[in-house]
């Protein structure tokens, strides 16, 4: 059984995914062990209750330094001690002690194809005013393992999504969300939990790829 931890800041629609995904059987052989919200007034919290997951809120703002934030945040991931961390729209770098210690054990669902519209300030709606600034045709989302870097990690899933000349922002982010995100991720999730995920040389592989 794959334990996971999902790390959230909004409004967790990825977060239900998971939540659907496990409970539909499209994720098999995986359990969320808990959620840790930045935020305590995310709706990504109401959802985990629903659910009859533990969500707790470490947010940044209750403690005097980042430094003692990240040692809570920490301590609180080693006690639930998960085999992978899903960041679903967290919005909170991670500290670089847990990226080592759950080295290739962390994945991030990001809202373009990268590394189009991604980095250091394209967060949330921001990659989609991003796309439709620069005038792409085709945008999507990535599910990728979370390196030193920002999304810069080695790429698990990509998919694409049409980019429509009359969109808004929240148009676009709406379907990138339907279209990509909420498939991708579960998918990922599935495909680590049935062990067919590797990293070799920064790079992704697949085993028994459909
Ligand atoms: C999602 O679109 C996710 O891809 C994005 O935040 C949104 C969260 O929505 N994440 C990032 O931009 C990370 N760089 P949700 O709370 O409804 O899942």
């Amino acid at each position: 059984m794959l334990k996971i931890v999902v790390c959230v800041s909004g409004g967790g629609t990825n977060l239900q995914a998971i939540i659907d995904g496990i409970r539909e059987k499209k994720i098999e052989n995986t359990e969320i062990i808990g959620v840790i919200s930045n935020n305590k007034n995310a709706y990504a919290l109401e959802r985990a209750k629903q659910a009859g997951v533990e969500g707790i809120c470490i947010s940044p703002k209750d403690y005097e330094s980042r430094e003692e934030f990240h040692q809570a945040f920490l301590a609180k991931m080693d006690e639930w001690n998960p085999d992978l961390i899903v960041l679903a729209g967290f919005l909170v770098t991670i500290p670089e002690k847990m990226i080592e210690k759950y080295e290739n054990r962390i994945i991030n669902i990001h809202p373009s194809l990268i590394p189009s519209f991604c980095g250091v300030g394209y967060y949330g709606l921001k990659v989609h005013e991003g796309a439709l600034k620069r005038g792409v045709r085709i945008t999507g989302a990535t599910v990728h393992f979370v390196d030193k870097g920002t999304d810069t990690g080695p790429i698990i899933l990509q998919k694409a999504v049409e980019v429509r000349p009359e969109d808004t922002p929240k148009e676009l982010q709406q379907r990138v969300m339907e279209e990509a995100e909420w498939v991708i991720l579960p998918e990922a999730i599935s495909l680590i939990a049935a062990g067919e995920v590797t990293v070799e040389d920064n790079r992704v592989r697949i085993l028994h790829q459909k």
